[in-house]
């Protein structure tokens, strides 16, 4: 850590590029979202692995070098700054994969060295359990929930830097889940965006898909299961209908909000024995998205005793502006990272300071 290097206005370009999103925004501080986020753009690949069953490394890495010099032009353009205004570079430096955390690391330190600001390696997840506080202002501690496609766990948020892991999934995370049934169902990638509109028209009742661990002790979740029971039923069918796929979406997304929901209230009560003043619950990432799953988790916080929080749909799936947020939160006190700060493709929460 340096000493302080920052001007009260703390302005920061950020850039994230950990996956298949290449995203830049300029984020600073003040008191309503819409004086803290300057600029927030956001590209997906999706035309760049529409043939492949996931994300190409490769492809995704050449993606976002291509796309990036752009994206920080643009942001600076939607902010009104200039260069020389920021206070500090930022970029996510991990987890994620290895090709796409160094084209961001690396354009970020090379903007960091020619215009002299400093840097912040930022870790992902951190920017997803920080994002309520950059759209609602929520204090420290809370219990958070992060779902998305590579995580999905319980954390008790105790203030920046200070991360306990009450559980996770022991197999797929929760978007995994979704991109797994949409793609048993044809309903192409990402599948949770897909699943929720296909399950608007379907029955949530038709099918009874698996609830994993839901009356178990402890914290940790399992959605592996899900796909299998999906993959079974579809195997059952004579005709696959338009009608039989709306309702395994439905039915499936029912599955997942119910399994979050009952695990987060387990997590709700196991957390209040750490900590007995915690009465704060936020939910994070790609599939806090659905409203589905949004609406199950409210209701489970009302009945468990605590406050929800979700950020806005933009925020919830992959961005720049939440690792500018945890920038600033790091920049407030008065931290920096210098160009040799590792890229690390695996780095867990429980490890950061
Ligand atoms: O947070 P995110 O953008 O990227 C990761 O860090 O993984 O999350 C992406 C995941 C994908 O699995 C995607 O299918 C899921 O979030 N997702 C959704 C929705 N929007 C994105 N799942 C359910 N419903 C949605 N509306
Ligand atoms: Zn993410």
């Amino acid at each position: 850590m340096a000493a302080c290097c920052y001007s009260t206005g703390m302005l920061i370009l950020a850039i994230e590029s950990s996956c298949d999103e290449t995203a830049v925004a300029v984020v600073g501080p003040g008191d309503e979202l819409r004086e803290r986020i300057k600029a927030h753009v956001v590209r997906g690949q999706m035309e760049v692995h529409a043939d492949y069953a996931g994300v190409v490394p490769e492809l995704a890495a050449r993606a976002h070098g291509s796309i990036l010099k752009p994206l920080i032009e643009a942001s600076l353009k939607q902010a009104h700054v200039a260069p020389q205004e920021l206070d500090a570079i930022a970029a996510t430096t991990g987890p994620g994969l290895m090709g796409g955390l160094l084209v961001g690391a690396m354009m970020g330190k090379t903007l960091a060295m020619a215009w002299r600001k400093p840097f912040l390696g930022i870790n992902h997840l951190e920017g997803h359990i920080l994002t309520p506080r950059l759209s609602h202002t929520v204090p420290y501690p809370y219990l958070a929930l992060l779902t998305s496609g590579g995580h999905c766990l319980f954390v008790l948020v105790k203030s920046l830097g200070d991360y306990q892991v009450l559980g996770q999934t022991r197999d797929d995370a929760a978007g995994e889940a979704f991109d797994k049934v949409a793609k048993l169902l044809d309903l192409g990638f990402p599948g949770g965006p897909a699943v929720e509109k296909a399950a608007q028209g379907g029955n949530h009742e038709a099918f009874d898909f698996p609830r994993p661990l839901i009356n178990q002790a402890g914290c940790d979740l399992s959605f592996a299961g899900l796909k299998t029971a999906v993959r079974n039923c579809l195997e059952k069918q004579d005709i696959i209908t338009e009608r039989l796929r709306t309702d395994i979406a439905a039915s499936a997304q029912a599955a997942i909000g119910d399994t979050l929901a009952a695990r987060a209230r387990h997590a709700m009560a196991f957390a209040k024995n750490v900590m007995p003043s915690l009465n704060q619950f936020v939910v994070v990432g790609g599939v806090a998205a659905n409203l589905s799953v949004r609406a199950k988790l409210e209701a489970a916080c009302a009945r468990g005793g605590y406050g929800f929080t979700a950020p806005p749909l933009n925020l919830c799936t992959d961005n720049a502006a939440m690792i500018g947020w945890a920038a600033l939160e790091r920049a407030q006190r008065c931290e920096s990272h210098g160009m040799d700060s590792a890229i690390q493709p695996r780095w867990p929460l429980e490890n950061l300071r």
